[in-house]
C-alpha cells in the first residue's frame, strides 16, 4: 500500500491575532521555547509520517523554510505548496493533489496542538485504517466556534456542522484528519459555502454519508490546546512551560522524536544541539543524544 502523506495546513489571515500576525505567520508564533508549528509536525512525525508538504501564503513560504529546511535534519522530506488565498480547509487537498498522488493522508492545522499519554497509539489506529477517514471528537466548553459533531441516539455521529449557533453537542472536531486517497478527488466536489469557503467539514460529511467516517474521542486526558485569541496563545505557552518544567521532558520536539524514531543518528541529534547550546534545549538534546 501507498505509505500515508502528511499535510501541514499553514496559511490563512490571522486576522484574530492583529496586530502581532500583520507581520509574521501565525504558525511561527512561539509557544513558550518553539515554534508553533513545531507541535502539530511533532504529531505527523508520532504517527510514523516522513514525507510531507507545508501548505502556506505565498508572503510567508521563505520563513517556514528559513525555519524548516527541507526536513533532512531531521530525516523527512518537505515539501512547499502555496495557497495563493485562503479558501477554505479543503482546498488543501486540491493543493496537495500531486504531492499526494493517491496516498492517504494525515492533515494537521498548522495552530493546533495536542498532548496526551497514548497519543501515539491513537494516530496509530488512524494510521492502520485503510479505507475512509478518521477525525478526532473532543469535549469542549465552547463548540459554537469549530466544526461540531452531532450524534444520534445510538451515539453514532450523523453530521458535522461548521460553527453551529447551536451546537448539536459539546464535541469539537480537531484539526487532525486522517483521510484514504480519495480525498483529493472528493475535495473537487465540494462546493463554497455561504461564508466563501471549501468547509472541511463538507468534505467530511461525505466520508459520513458512505459511513466511511471514524469519529474517534479523544478524551479528558488529552490536551486539545487553543492558539486563536491572544489570552489562548499565552495559556498554550504556559501549559507547555508548565509541564515540560516539571518532567524536564520536551513537548513537540522533532528532533526528539527523530531520534527515537531511528529516523537521525546520535550523531545528527549532536549537530543540533550544538545548534542550540546556549539554551536548555540544546542542553536537553545533548542529554538525549547520550553525551551528558
Ligand atoms: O481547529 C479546529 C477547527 O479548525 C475545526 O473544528 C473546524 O471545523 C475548522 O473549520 C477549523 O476552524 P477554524 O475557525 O479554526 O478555522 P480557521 O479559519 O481559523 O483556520 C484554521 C487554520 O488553518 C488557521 O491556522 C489558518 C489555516 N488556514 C485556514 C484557511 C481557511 C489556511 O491555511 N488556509 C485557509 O484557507
Amino acid at each position: 500500500m501507498n505509505a500515508r502523506k502528511g499535510i501541514i495546513l499553514a496559511g490563512g489571515s490571522g486576522t484574530r491575532l492583529y496586530p502581532i500576525t500583520m507581520g509574521l505567520s501565525k504558525q511561527l508564533l512561539p509557544i513558550y521555547d518553539k515554534p508553533m508549528i513545531y507541535y502539530p509536525l511533532s504529531v505527523l512525525m508520532l504517527a510514523g509520517i516522513r514525507e510531507i508538504a507545508l501548505i502556506t501564503t505565498p508572503q510567508d513560504q521563505d520563513q517556514f523554510r528559513r525555519l524548516l529546511g527541507d526536513g533532512g535534519q531531521w530525516g523527512l522530506s518537505f515539501t512547499y505548496i502555496v495557497q495563493p488565498e485562503p479558501e477554505g480547509l479543503a482546498q488543501a487537498y486540491l493543493l496537495a493533489r500531486d504531492f499526494l498522488d493517491g496516498a492517504p493522508s494525515a492533515m494537521v492545522l498548522g495552530d493546533n496542538i495536542f498532548f496526551g499519554h497514548g497519543l501515539p497509539e491513537l494516530l496509530a489506529a488512524a494510521e492502520a485504517q485503510p479505507e475512509g477517514g478518521t477525525v478526532f471528537g473532543y469535549r469542549v466548553a465552547d463548540p459554537e466556534r469549530y466544526g461540531v459533531v452531532d450524534f444520534d441516539a445510538q451515539g453514532r455521529a450523523r453530521a458535522i456542522i461548521e460553527k453551529p449557533v447551536q451546537p448539536p453537542s459539546r464535541y469539537a472536531v480537531t484539526g487532525l484528519y486522517f483521510l484514504d486517497g480519495s480525498a483529493p478527488e472528493r475535495a473537487a466536489r465540494v462546493e463554497k459555502s455561504a461564508r466563501g469557503e471549501l468547509e472541511i467539514t463538507t468534505l467530511l460529511e461525505m466520508y459520513l454519508a458512505e459511513g466511511l467516517l471514524n469519529v474517534q474521542q479523544m478524551g479528558r486526558g488529552f490536551a486539545w490546546l487553543d492558539t486563536g485569541t491572544h489570552a489562548s496563545l499565552l495559556d498554550a505557552g504556559n501549559f507547555v512551560r508548565t509541564l515540560s518544567e516539571r518532567q524536564g521532558q520536551q513537548i513537540g520536539s522533532p528532533d526528539e522524536i527523530a531520534f527515537q524514531q531511528g529516523w537521525i543518528s546520535a550523531e545528527a541529534l549532536r549537530a543540533r544541539a550544538e545548534t542550540f547550546r546556549k539554551n536548555d534545549y540544546g542542553a536537553y538534546l545533548l542529554q538525549l543524544s547520550g553525551l551528558e
